[in-house]
């Protein structure tokens, strides 16, 4: 790996344990005025500084983050897609990559549809891609997205997505938690950090997802409903942080929650 390139990753996987926070953000590409993410900037500054890096697009990087803040930036650059479109999995790449190398990131995020009419056309475009990251040295994380298409979220199809990204040449991999997640791990050879996926029944569940995903060697988490579609979003982040980083247990992570939120 070049140094830019290598520069890069470790700016979002932290030196002292090749794990990371990331917070993800770029639910609007698709999902438009989410819930509580209805003003961006309301929503991501107060949760800046517990934060290892931004899943983020342009739209809102530009006009809703301050350039002062020293905070790695994961840029979504697949879309063209909605909620209420004919399929979901209709992505293409939607920034160039001059245009990410101007906003200073460290990393481009690509999502693939595998089992979807359009696997071809996401699998190949997550390729170019990453041809254009190799020239720059830009990272290229893949996101092996679902639709709505839940009950996708097991073993067999995960293990299959993350580890046909890890062989098109992602750097990083971003999928959900699962059954026998240590098997999702083991077959992929590029670094697994994981989504939260939709708000969960309470914050004790999600931290026990982002505990599991650890235990089976998951290197950080991307999440972001089950941190800001939290009533305490801070004090989540810094509950989630606790395992990524300090191997809390989850009982002292759910602890930690409970007294920041008061
Ligand atoms: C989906 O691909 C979105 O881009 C999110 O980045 C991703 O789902 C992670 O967020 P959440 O933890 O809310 O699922």
């Amino acid at each position: 790996m070049d140094w830019g390139m290598k520069n890069r990753m470790s700016r979002i996987f932290r030196a002292k344990d090749n794990r990371t926070v990331m917070l993800a953000v770029d639910h609007g590409y698709f999902l438009g005025p989410v819930s509580r993410l209805e003003e961006p900037r309301k929503t991501i500054e107060p949760l800046i500084t517990y934060v290892d890096s931004l899943m983020i697009t342009r739209g809102v990087l530009r006009n809703c983050i301050e350039a002062k803040y020293d905070i790695p930036i994961v840029l979504r650059v697949s879309g063209g897609n909605s909620i209420i479109g004919k399929d979901l999995s209709d992505e293409e790449i939607t920034v160039s990559m001059q245009d990410a190398i101007r906003l200073n990131v460290s990393a481009v995020a690509f999502s693939i549809y595998l089992a979807t009419e359009y696997e071809h056309q996401t699998l190949i475009n997550l390729a170019r891609l990453i041809d254009e990251g190799q020239n720059y040295g830009i990272p290229v994380l893949a996101v092996t997205a679902v639709g709505k298409e839940l009950e996708k979220r097991d073993c067999r199809f995960l293990s299959l997505s993350c580890r046909i990204a890890a062989e098109l040449g992602a750097n990083m991999v971003k999928t959900y938690y699962c059954e026998d997640f240590d098997k999702v791990v083991k077959s992929c050879p590029v670094p697994i950090v994981i989504a939260g996926g939709p708000k969960l029944r309470n914050e004790l569940d999600a931290l026990e997802m982002a505990y599991a995903a650890i235990a089976c060697g998951a290197k950080g988490v991307d999440m972001g409903r089950n941190i800001w579609q939290s009533r305490w979003p801070q004090a989540m982040i810094c509950a989630i942080r606790s395992i990524v980083h300090d191997n809390n247990s989850v009982k002292k992570a759910f602890n930690l929650f409970n007294s920041l939120k008061k």
